[in-house]
């Protein structure tokens, strides 16, 4: 009875609001934090290639429990990503709700915007616009992941260049360092992490560490993708090398065959 009341009145019959909103937000920002997090640890694990094909191998094959087990076990990998997906997908639901949801609310928050002239308002819009784009691409990479567990320099660097996966990953790169690095500075600033006593300079600081951030990561992860295409361009002109070469062979054996007969 009580949430049908709440349900038409927006408050409860003690007058009290519900504090699921306020749980929600808790979940969104702890999910938040974990996966921005957790990109700055995948994007140096995807960019050992910068090291080596082995390096890259030998953290992968670490993943797949080659330190534990004889024969490495994808299935490891497999399930990491399906509790990253979940995480993710908990995290897009609750992101959801602050969507403007009709052409009114986006006018409104249109109005307000270009009226403020407030950073951070302006920041959210491109939050909200990369975190669109990330439900269908980072949708898709996950399954791609999870379905495909087993990780090698060949393997990735055949997606990126024969499969022409690049495009895909270059928009997925730019929307995930966007929106991570607004992400993590707009915890900061909603919780008050690191406020000290004059937070309007802490705020300074802290966008200054995010712009830094987010470069980083954006350079970081565009020589890691070059690394990925030169690897793929390699592997396809070796494998078309050797079918060249298999080829040759096989008609020379046929033409010996023939001039035997
Ligand atoms: C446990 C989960 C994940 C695993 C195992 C994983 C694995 C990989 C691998 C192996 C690559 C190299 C390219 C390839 O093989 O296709 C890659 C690239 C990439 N992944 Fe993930 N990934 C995970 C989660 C995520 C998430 C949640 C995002 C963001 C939504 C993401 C965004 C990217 C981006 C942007 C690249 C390109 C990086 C670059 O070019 O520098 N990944 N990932």
């Amino acid at each position: 009875m009580n949430n049908i009341i709440e349900g038409y009145l927006g408050k409860r019959v003690d007058g009290k609001k519900s504090r699921l909103p306020a749980k929600l937000d808790f979940i969104q920002s702890a999910t938040g934090l974990f996966l921005g997090l957790f990109m700055w640890g995948h994007m140096f694990f995807v960019a050992t290639i910068l090291i080596s094909e082995d390096a890259l191998n030998a953290v992968a094959g670490a993943f797949e429990g080659s330190f534990l087990f004889s024969e490495k076990q994808p299935l490891i990998v497999s399930f990491i990503v399906f509790v990253v997906f979940c995480i993710f997908v908990v995290h897009a639901c609750l992101g959801m709700r602050k969507l403007p949801i009709n052409f009114r609310q986006y006018q409104i928050y249109k109005a307000h915007a270009s009226y403020m002239k407030h950073n951070d308002t302006s920041l959210w819009f491109w939050q909200a616009k990369t975190g669109f784009i990330m439900f269908f691409l980072g949708s898709a990479h996950l399954i791609i992941m999870m379905t495909n567990p087993a990780i090698t320099a060949e393997i990735s660097g055949g997606r990126m260049y024969s499969h022409f996966m690049w495009p895909f990953y270059l928009i997925l790169l730019l929307a995930v360092e966007l929106h991570g690095g607004i992400g993590l500075y707009r915890l900061c600033v909603k919780w008050g992490w690191f406020e000290g006593k004059d937070a309007k300079e802490t705020r300074k600081k802290l966008s200054k560490v995010k712009w830094t951030l987010t470069a980083f990561f954006l350079a970081l992860g565009l020589i890691t993708l070059l690394a990925y295409v030169k690897v793929g361009y390699k592997y396809a002109t070796q494998n078309q090398n050797a079918s060249h070469i298999e080829h040759v062979m096989q008609k020379i054996d046929t033409d010996s065959m023939k001039a035997r007969i």
